[in-house]
């Protein structure tokens, strides 16, 4: 990319994603690179300005997360919080010292005047959370910003464009935190505000052109909200040498593959194949219970028809793939405990015979790939598509999966769903479905005696899907949903609405 960038450099905070995100929100592109990124690397890049962010250490430990003084030489403008505050100061020669007692939450503070406060009222409220603190300020430097127990809340070296703020604007109890970030974008950097999705898809579509000439790409299509925003940008940059290949593993929701058929290949014409692969996944998966082996046996067959069909393809050069940035920071710099084996089309690579990936959203954070999505035209029931699993409604079926709770699921699943649109509820909401669960009870209709499944509805709000909380869906509409689904879907005679929050509960049942 060729635009304006910012560089996030990470001292292991945990606003970091957020201050990335914020920064693009503003309209400048930015990345989170390690700290321990090399200089000139850094040189290279160029970027308009650098972010240093709090992390948990102290400048005086042995092994703290340090960069070299140098990067203060560049005449790059930086902004440093928290912890980056603390190391400016440190590397520049000024005093940080630990304080006796943490100071955390809302504080009252003071604002000087300086381009980084420019528009914003003098007192004011900000979020700290900090033991040590800036004793003295380096030489060249001068304080900006005072709280009662931190009399050097902020400090600049104006002529040098360098800013230490040891509060966090970045979290909304800041309450201009987001003017701060704008104004050391424009004011300090200078920034011009260039990313937008217009100028992303300009620039990938051509970047993706050069990149491909006349050779042939394929690209497996989930009906994903990312797998469909990276096609249809290869498609408009390609067009017909895309080919998009679709598994309708029999696990998906009403009506879902032939939606994708309908929007992709009839109405904006791709190159689409769909594979309908229901028998095969279905007779794998007979008589199979335990969770984490249906999850393994989905994902080994997807693999193996996707070999198949390449086969039949024959030689591609490129394979495009959804990935999207929280998926390479997720894999770049950290680790986590596996809870599930989450499948993706992540075991592609070794089936498709391809020379190259094409990852054209791997850049974007999620709600950037559905503004992206919006500017390629394409509509808001695809582009706001809640997250849905790989093995699909295999793992939404406690117990073993058969044609027969398929289409009961799928039903009931239908018309929660449409409850939920309809009442408005589809934007607060992460994620709503059904779970037909493998336990039967005694009911009454009509006259007669029932003994049927029991239905659970889970609907859960998240930021990140790391953690959720169970959403307080108003009881008319619950009520409304549990009568129309007990009326209309036959073999559910009742319905329970599960109140777990994630942890300790996951989001989906299996
Ligand atoms: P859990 O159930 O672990 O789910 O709380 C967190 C989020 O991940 C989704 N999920 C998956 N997504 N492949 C996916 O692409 C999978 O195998 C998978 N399993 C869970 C889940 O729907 C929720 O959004």
């Amino acid at each position: 990319m060729n635009q304006q960038t910012v560089i996030v450099l990470d001292f292991g905070g945990q606003y970091n994603q957020l201050i990335v995100r914020r920064i693009r929100d503003l309209g400048v592109y930015s990345e989170l690179w390690p700290y321990s990124t090399p200089i000139e690397k850094i040189k290279e890049t160029a970027p308009v300005g650098i972010i240093f962010t709090g992390g948990p250490n102290s400048v005086f430990e042995a092994n703290s997360l340090a960069v070299s003084s140098q990067i203060l030489e560049l005449g790059i403008p930086i902004l440093g919080i928290c912890y980056g505050a603390q190391l400016i100061a440190h590397l520049a020669g000024g005093k940080v010292q630990t304080a006796s007692a943490r100071e955390y939450g809302k504080q009252s503070i003071t604002y000087s005047p300086s381009p980084l406060f420019e528009n914003i009222p003098s007192d004011n409220v900000c979020w700290m959370s900090h033991t040590d603190y800036v004793a003295e300020v380096p030489a060249g430097y001068k304080v900006i910003a005072s709280t009662k127990t931190c009399p050097c809340a902020a400090f600049a070296n104006a002529d040098k464009k360098i800013y230490g703020v040891q509060f966090h604007p970045e979290v909304v109890h800041t309450a201009n935190g987001l003017d701060i970030l704008k104004n050391f974008l424009f004011n300090v950097c200078e920034a011009k505000g260039d990313w937008t999705p217009a100028n992303f898809v300009n620039s990938m579509v051509e970047q993706i052109r050069a990149k491909v000439g006349d050779k042939k790409v394929l690209c497996a299509m989930s009906g994903g909200v990312d797998s469909a925003v990276a096609a249809t940008l290869v498609y408009k940059a390609v067009g017909k040498q895309l080919t998009c290949m679709l598994v309708d593993h029999g696990l998906m929701r009403k009506n879902e593959a032939d939606q994708v058929v309908r929007v992709f290949r009839d109405g904006l014409g791709m190159n689409l194949i769909k594979i309908d692969a229901e028998e095969r996944f279905l007779s794998r998966l007979k008589g199979v219970t335990d969770p984490e082996t249906k999850r393994k046996i989905i994902g080994e067959e997807f693999i193996r028809v996707f070999e198949e069909e390449g086969r039949k393809i024959g030689k591609v050069n490129f394979l495009v793939q959804g990935t999207i940035y929280p998926d390479v920071i997720e894999s770049g710099f950290g680790d986590s405990a596996v809870i599930k084996s989450h499948h993706n089309v992540g075991g592609l690579p070794s089936v498709i015979d391809f020379d190259e990936i094409i990852e054209p959203l791997r850049d974007l954070f999620k709600d950037e790939v559905r503004r992206v999505g919006f500017e390629l035209g394409l509509s808001k029931e695809i582009v706001m598509r809640q997250p849905f699993p790989g093995p699909g409604l295999g793992i939404r079926i406690i117990g073993d999966v058969t044609k027969e709770k398929l289409d009961i699921l799928r039903e009931a699943d239908a018309i929660f769903r449409e409850e939920i649109a309809a009442n408005h509820l589809d934007e607060e909401i992460w994620q709503y479905f059904a779970v037909l669960t493998d336990m039967r009870s005694v009911g009454v209709m009509g006259d007669m005696r029932t003994y049927d499944y029991t239905l659970a509805l889970r609907a859960v709000t998240s930021i990140d899907a790391m953690t959720a909380d169970w959403a307080r869906i108003p009881y008319p509409v619950l009520e409304r949903v549990s009568n129309r689904i007990v009326n209309e879907v036959r073999s559910i005679n009742r319905i329970v609405y599960d109140i777990t929050s994630k942890p300790p509960a996951t989001i989906e049942w299996e």
